[in-house]
């Protein structure tokens, strides 16, 4: 089913800039914007007429659905700020509530039994719904496995709200992969780093969605 979403990237580091090119391969329209508009649009030059690189703001206004491939502790100051425009949209949550540790690892930063996605809930704007997704792969198989053939690797997410199951897994098809849903947002520590779910967690790799469901 083709929903006709308008889907807005916000942020273009390492994630974001994955997700766009994963969403120009399958020549899905899209809104790419960050803090630099010279980088929104040095992407557009780089993956075409399909980009439209603008200004956030702008783009939290336009876009039907939001992937906000921004640091975790950046995503609620974002939803409060941007509150107003962000009522009734679709947020894609792709954040993993980590840092660096002293061993060259990385480390928790909330409670072990805590997720990003249930903390970052709690800062929705009104009748905005939230979606934990995009963020179960390191960025580079993010890359390597989209439009895998012949069997697509599967994205895992999470939403309170099965309403919005049809835009997320049209997104995540766009991206070029299978979605599999792992239920509510209770759920969403096992796709986050360290997770069952996650490729940096006992999964430790990109699944196919026979092997995804499986798993569930
Ligand atoms: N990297 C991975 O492999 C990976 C995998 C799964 C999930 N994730 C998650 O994806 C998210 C992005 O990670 P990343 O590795 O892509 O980070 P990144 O390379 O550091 O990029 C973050 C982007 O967010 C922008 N940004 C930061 N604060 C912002 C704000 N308040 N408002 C608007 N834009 C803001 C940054 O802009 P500036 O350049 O102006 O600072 C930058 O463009 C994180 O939540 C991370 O946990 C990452």
């Amino acid at each position: 089913m083709k929903t006709n979403s308008k889907v807005a990237i916000i942020g273009l580091g390492n994630i974001g800039k994955v997700v766009a090119a994963n969403l120009a391969h399958s020549n899905t329209n899209f809104i790419a914007a960050d803090r630099s508009i010279a980088k929104a649009n040095e992407l557009a030059e780089k993956l075409g007429a399909i980009v439209q690189p603008g200004e956030i703001s702008a783009a939290v206004k336009q876009a039907d659905i939001l992937i906000l491939s921004i640091p975790f502790g950046e995503i609620g100051i974002f939803l409060h700020e941007h509150a107003a425009d962000l009522e009734g949209k679709i947020i894609v949550d792709p954040s993993n509530p980590i840092a660096p540790d002293e061993n060259g690892g990385f480390k928790k930063i909330i409670a072990a039994e805590k997720s990003a996605g249930e903390i970052n809930a709690e800062f929705l704007p009104k009748n905005a719904k939230l979606a934990k997704a995009m963020g179960t792969l390191g960025a580079g198989s993010l890359g390597a496995a989209a439009h895998q053939k012949p069997e697509a690797a599967a994205l895992f997410y999470a939403t309170d709200d099965q309403s919005i199951d049809p835009q997320i897994e049209e997104l995540i098809v766009n991206t070029g992969f299978e979605p599999v849903r792992v239920g509510n947002l209770t759920q969403s520590i096992r796709i986050e780093v360290f997770g069952d779910l996650h490729e940096f967690g006992a999964l430790g790799k990109t699944v196919t969605r026979t092997e995804a469901q499986s798993k569930i």
